[in-house]
């Protein structure tokens, strides 16, 4: 009688435990391949940059957003702090869980092949968002979406011609070397400093995105150094910049222009205030584009290779708040 009963309560004990078991391997209970067998939830791992900036926060809530357990999917993230050999782990780890996709937010350009080739090998598609890569073999990724960075450094260079003055000293605050953005909004900022003689880069160096960089590399700045504007490649390293500024007696978007990327909301209020000049829109809801992606391989489709998202850009001519009210970062 009595051994009955502890037969019974090992058995009962054991189902409510393997029951309360985290489901660390969706698939892995319906005895297929890890993960893939249980189509109930898409498992998807997610190697983001940082928490850098305004922008990347934004970035990851639509993610998150996108990527719920109500829509189907599991979200695994994984926060590399702007390292990429954070990333590579990361990846590593998606590979030994076995997820169904691998999102990938890449820090620089260069240095993927090897990770990317064991991803291949698992038979794991791997989709980049927000920056590019550069790789010996594009078919080491499904697709990529994201922001003409590019494009973003021309329409500030544009911008500045049209509105400053051919005399131009510039505090040029650059991003993460390497990465597509800092990569984009410098060759632009460089192709037009090849079409004015007048312009002049008076300081140049990487803040990382940071607010607090930005601030530290304006304080920096030798007391007799004359500059007319600083060309931020963020807001947050603009705001770093914009403090800096103030602190020293100096106006911000008057004795000295600001031009930014991202347009992020708190930015933008910047904007209608003066203190930022103009301020060229980064858009970081890439959550549904990348659902849209994954939605399109589940159904056998095969999605566009690059897909850019359209941008604008904002100075106080054409800022409203209604475009400030509707801003979702
Ligand atoms: O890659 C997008 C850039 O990264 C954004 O401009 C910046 O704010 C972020 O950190």
């Amino acid at each position: 009688m009595k051994k009955g009963f502890l037969i019974i309560l090992v058995l009962g004990l054991a189902l409510t435990l393997s029951a309360c078991a985290p489901a660390k391997d969706p698939g892995a209970a319906a005895g297929g391949s890890p993960a893939k067998a249980d189509r109930r939830q898409i498992v998807v791992g997610f190697s983001q940059v940082g928490a850098e900036s305004d922008w990347r926060l934004g970035n990851t809530q639509s993610m998150i957003d996108a990527f719920s357990a109500e829509g189907g999917y599991r979200l695994i993230l994984d926060d590399a702090q702007n390292k990429q050999e954070r990333q590579i782990t990361a990846i590593r780890n998606f590979i030994n869980q076995g997820v169904d996709y691998i999102v990938l937010a890449p820090t620089t350009e260069r240095g993927w092949d090897t990770v990317l080739g064991e991803a291949r090998a698992a038979g794991i598609p791997v989709i980049l968002v927000d920056r590019r890569i550069e790789v010996e073999d594009e078919s080491l990724f499904v697709c990529w979406v994201g922001s003409d960075f590019r494009r973003e450094g021309d329409t500030a260079a544009v911008w500045m011609e049209e509105h400053l003055p051919e005399a131009l000293r510039i505090v040029h605050l650059q991003g993460n070397l390497g990465s597509s953005a800092q990569i984009g909004r410098s060759e632009g900022l460089a192709a037009a400093l090849a079409r004015h003689p007048g312009w002049k880069v008076v300081f140049e160096a990487p803040g990382d995105f940071v607010q607090a960089k930005g601030q530290e590399l304006i304080e920096s700045l030798p007391q007799d150094l004359a500059y007319d504007v600083i060309y931020a490649e963020n807001d947050n390293m603009a705001f770093g910049a914009i403090d800096a500024l103030k602190n020293a007696g100096i106006l911000p978007g008057k004795d000295v222009a600001i031009i930014s990327f991202d347009a992020g909301g708190r930015a933008l209020r910047l904007v209608l205030e003066g203190e930022i000049n103009l301020d060229v829109e980064c858009n970081p809801m890439h959550g549904p584009r990348v659902r849209a992606v994954i939605e399109q391989l589940e159904r056998g489709e095969t999605p566009s290779k690059y897909t850019y998202v359209e941008e604008t850009w904002f100075d106080a001519e054409t800022l409203t708040q209604a475009v400030i009210d509707r801003r979702g970062y």
